[in-house]
């Protein structure tokens, strides 16, 4: 049997391990029942790096990165490492990873599964169906500005500082990702921005309106500030289609979207670079939640994030759309049944491990490819 790709595992801090190891099962299951074997690596990120090479991505787990067909990401970060330096941080080397590997594009769908429409803190009738996707912009703004720093004034003042900066091939690049995504979907896109007070924002709006004009006049664009955006997102979330936004913007309008699903434990991601000459791209995968120090080694906390989050890398790097179909089947099916982690619990269901939900999925496919 020859390797379908290679793919490095970095399994990061917190709960990222454990959910990682249910990962692991996935691909031995498509190893084992399907035919189709990875070449899998393990790393080290985050603070699991810094304990060991007193970095939080060191050159040669980079360099891997950048030989695999996609990473997949656990979770980074815990209050072991909060006192370091900013640049030292486990974050830090998130950050990295993500600019030299140039994923600009982060794709972080939230989508509303019915037997899970109760645990979502807004009514059933506002959230039923929901499914977006928001292309949240990640290697510019203000996470990489320069000037950035702690300065001291003088006289006791300090000034903190960070720069939002965006080149029209910036927003351009990632605006596409965009549109083209709207093309295969509901051919809505929406893009959020601050155009009201920040010059960055103005071009983002008029690169993107420019992109639209010239190559997508078949998809719907609107524009929406971004504080608004925050609003209707719970006022009336299913207008949306596509949402394109910058890097912070980005940031807080995912995790947004993602509690009207009811948990960030059911949300992935998926970060993507630019095709190269072979129609290939960098990507890397991970789940939207944390490391989630607080519940992290209990085996409580829920995978089906980070298995949803391989399902996209199935998806969109390997174009295995039928094994990422099962992989979202399987899962629904385990939901139907009644399975919960903690952190999706209802009345009437039955609490289970994250050991135990890998199980209950594992059968579901096991029973889906027979
Ligand atoms: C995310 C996280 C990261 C970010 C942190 C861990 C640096 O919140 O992926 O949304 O801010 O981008
Ligand atoms: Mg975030």
């Amino acid at each position: 049997m020859s390797a379908k790709g290679k793919l490095l595992i970095l399994p990061g801090d917190g709960i990222g391990p454990e959910v990682m190891r249910q990962v692991r099962r996935i691909i031995d299951w498509l190893g084992r029942r399907r035919g189709t074997a990875f070449e899998v690596k393990e790393g080290l990120v985050g603070g699991a790096a810094i304990d060991a090479h007193g970095v939080p991505l060191s050159d040669a787990t980079l360099a891997d990165a950048k030989t695999v067909d996609a990473v997949l990401l656990g979770a980074v970060g815990g209050p072991k490492w909060d006192k370091i330096e900013f640049d030292k941080r486990p974050e830090a080397g998130l950050l990295r990873l993500r600019k030299e590997l140039e994923l600009f594009a982060n794709l972080r769908p939230a989508i509303v599964l019915d037997p899970l429409v109760d645990g979502s803190p807004l009514k059933a009738d506002i959230v039923k169906g929901l499914d977006i996707m928001i292309v949240r912009e990640l290697t510019g703004g203000i996470y990489y500005g320069e000037p950035r720093g702690i300065k001291d004034l003088g006289n006791g003042i300090r000034q903190g500082v960070n720069t939002q900066l965006y080149t029209n091939t910036e927003v351009q690049r990632v605006a596409r990702v965009a549109f083209e995504l709207a093309r295969k979907r509901g051919r809505k896109v929406c893009s959020v921005d601050k155009a009201n007070v920040m010059e960055s924002g103005l071009l983002w709006r008029e690169e993107v309106t420019a992109l639209h004009q010239a190559e997508f006049t078949d998809i719907e664009l609107s524009h929406m500030y971004a504080d608004n955006c925050a609003m209707q997102l719970i006022k009336n979330p299913r207008q949306f289609d596509v949402i394109v936004t910058d890097n912070l913007f980005g940031d807080m309008l995912s995790d947004e979207a993602a509690m009207l699903t009811g948990s960030l434990g059911m949300l992935p991601s998926a970060s993507l670079g630019a095709l190269d000459a072979n129609g290939h791209r960098r990507a890397l995968y991970e789940p939207v939640h944390g490391s989630a120090p607080d519940i992290a080694g209990r085996d409580i906390a829920n995978p089906i994030a980070a298995l949803f989050s391989f399902a996209m890398c199935l998806r969109y790097s390997f174009e295995m759309g039928t094994e990422a179909d099962l992989i979202e089947k399987a899962v629904s099916q385990v939901l139907k049944g009644g399975m919960r982690t903690s952190d999706i619990m209802a009345p009437g269901m039955a609490r289970c491990s994250t050991t135990v939900m890998g199980d209950s999925i594992v059968r579901a496919l096991d029973k889906l490819s027979v």
